[in-house]
């Protein structure tokens, strides 16, 4: 018998009434998980980006937008902002390293990989690099980009997506 990973691990699609919930699991997820790599202002200004709810919750809808859940409970949040770059990925630290994150890349390489694409796209924060490469993704260039009062150092990984369509 295969072993899930975690029975109460779910995915589905993003509602604008997680808005309110999403930009609290951006927050909280910036400030907890990514202090080895960014300064206390760098965060400041990164988990800023989010303070303007309408605005995250355009983003996330224009976007094809998965939500993983834990027991029903929003955890984490990804997103694909066109057919073939990864925006935004998101756990709360209280549900690191069980595998939410995986679960969410991972549908949306399947999403993307159905829709065509042949490689995928992520600027990955320096916290979120190692994720990526241990997924496939390779470093293709470092980037600085400014954020209010910040620059803030990130990484674009390409990742080659299996053909999925047989010649026929
Ligand atoms: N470096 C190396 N390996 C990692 C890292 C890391 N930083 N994070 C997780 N892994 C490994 C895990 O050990 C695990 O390995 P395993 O499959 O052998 O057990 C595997 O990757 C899967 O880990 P998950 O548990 O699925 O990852 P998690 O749910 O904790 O989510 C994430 C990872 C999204 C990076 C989370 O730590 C996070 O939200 N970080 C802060 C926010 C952030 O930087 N987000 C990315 C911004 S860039 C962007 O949005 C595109």
């Amino acid at each position: 018998m295969m072993a899930m990973a975690h029975p109460k691990l779910a995915l589905r699609p993003f509602l604008p009434v997680d808005t309110a919930l999403l930009r609290e699991i951006f927050r909280d997820s910036i400030e907890a998980l990514t202090d080895e790599d960014y300064t206390p202002a760098q965060q400041e200004a990164w988990a800023s980006a989010a303070d303007d709810e309408d605005a995250l919750g355009k983003r996330l809808g224009s976007q094809l937008t998965l939500v993983a859940t834990l027991e029903g409970s929003p955890a984490g949040f990804a997103s694909l902002a066109s057919g073939d770059k990864i925006d935004m990925l998101y756990v709360h630290p209280a549900a690191a390293g069980q595998g939410v994150g995986a679960m969410l890349i991972d549908a949306l390489e399947k999403l993307a990989g159905g829709r065509g694409a042949a490689l995928l796209a992520v600027d990955a924060s320096d916290s979120a690099r190692g994720f990526f490469e241990k997924r496939g993704y390779v470093a293709q260039q470092r980037n600085t980009i400014s954020v209010g009062d910040e620059w803030l150092a990130n990484t674009t990984l390409h990742k080659q997506l299996a053909a999925k369509r047989e010649a026929s």
